[in-house]
């Protein structure tokens, strides 16, 4: 493939590295490697969000199952479908009762990903119908594929978050289009809590999330053949925005880094000590995030908390 301007990678780091404060796309982070050191960081013991909406999922799926009535699930942003498996089996278990098949649309940008969960997903839940889309979530033409009953499109992991106040807006708005009335969204968010937790699950004693957020520079230096980048030159930084109530994921660089990019024959300079955005991570209060649901059009019907009350699944109709 010829890299230029119209490879989406070079376009974003044109648009983004040379703004202030440098910035990339966070779906960056998730190439092969990324994808599997995210799975690797769901599993840590800072990182509670994760075990926390499996609780809400284990104990309310069936419900979920029963409210909807959905025959289609698309699941935005699915990575390994794992906690999905809990709704999977809720679902598969009614549409069996009723005679019906259900149908599964997961869809993510790490493609591997996408395509070797389907694979196991088929050996498990053989009734289901499991249809992987490969694509981006924030694109505006975002398809729900038609279905003869209710669908439900889910955003799990928090992911929510991970858009500024502006993206998170438009994207509901997207979401809401893309549904019909009766339709439901399935929406996992984190709470708003202490600062200390909220931090260490951004920075975790054992250097995961670390290399998670270095694998940027990995994918900017494979992706765009650079010369002079290299992930050792930068340092880690998690911070809370106690005003914007989100964590901040920066990569300091630890020294005058000088990098070539010969494909857009360009150079970018970065002082040491400077810091490149590369994710956010909001939190929410139920209010606030019920508010702009309902903005966008999906009214709250449901919604639910682990026993510690650290995260949040909301149910809305369109
Ligand atoms: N739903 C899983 C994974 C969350 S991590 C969970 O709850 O654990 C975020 C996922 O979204 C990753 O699998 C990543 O590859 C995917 N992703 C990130 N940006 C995306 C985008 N713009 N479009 C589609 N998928 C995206
Ligand atoms: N959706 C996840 C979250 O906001 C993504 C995430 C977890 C993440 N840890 C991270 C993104 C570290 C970048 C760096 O919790």
């Amino acid at each position: 493939m010829i890299t230029g301007i119209e490879d989406p990678l070079a376009a974003d780091v044109v648009a983004g590295l040379w703004a202030d404060p440098p910035t990339l796309p966070t779906k960056w982070l998730y190439d092969e490697r990324g994808s599997r050191l995210f799975d690797e960081i769901t599993r840590l013991p800072e990182y509670y969000p994760t075990r926390r909406e499996t609780e809400i999922l284990e104990a309310r799926s069936a419900e979920i199952a029963a409210v909807t009535e959905a025959s289609t699930m698309v699941e935005l942003g699915s990575g390994t479908s794992t906690k999905t498996r809990l709704l999977l089996s809720a679902f598969a278990e009614r549409a069996d009762h009723e005679g019906r098949t259900f149908r599964y649309v997961p869809l993510d940008v790490s493609t591997e990903t996408l395509e070797s969960s389907a694979a196991t997903l088929r050996v498990d839940f053989p009734g289901i119908d499991i249809v992987p889309v490969a694509g981006d979530f924030t694109s505006a033409d975002l398809i729900v594929p038609p279905s003869s009953g209710p669908r439900v499109a889910v955003f799990l992991g928090g992911t929510i978050g991970n858009f500024d106040d502006e993206a998170r807006a438009a994207f509901l708005h997207t979401i809401a289009g893309a549904l019909d009335p009766g339709d439901y969204f399935l929406l996992g968010a984190d709470l708003i809590k202490d600062t200390g937790r909220l931090v260490a699950a951004y920075n975790d004693k054992a250097g995961v999330t670390a290399d998670f957020n270095r694998n940027m520079i990995e994918v900017l230096r494979t992706g765009l053949d650079t010369r002079g980048l290299y992930a050792d030159d930068f340092d880690h930084v998690a911070r809370w925005n106690p005003k914007r109530h989100r964590i901040e994921m920066w990569l300091r660089a630890r020294r005058d880094v000088v990098v070539d990019i010969p494909i857009l024959d360009r150079r970018w300079e970065l002082a040491a000590g400077t810091e490149v955005l590369t994710e956010i991570s909001t939190k929410f209060d139920r209010a606030t995030l019920a508010d702009e649901l309902a903005t966008a059009g999906l009214d709250v019907t449901h919604t639910w908390t682990d026993d510690a009350g650290d995260f949040l699944l909301t149910l809305a109709r369109r």
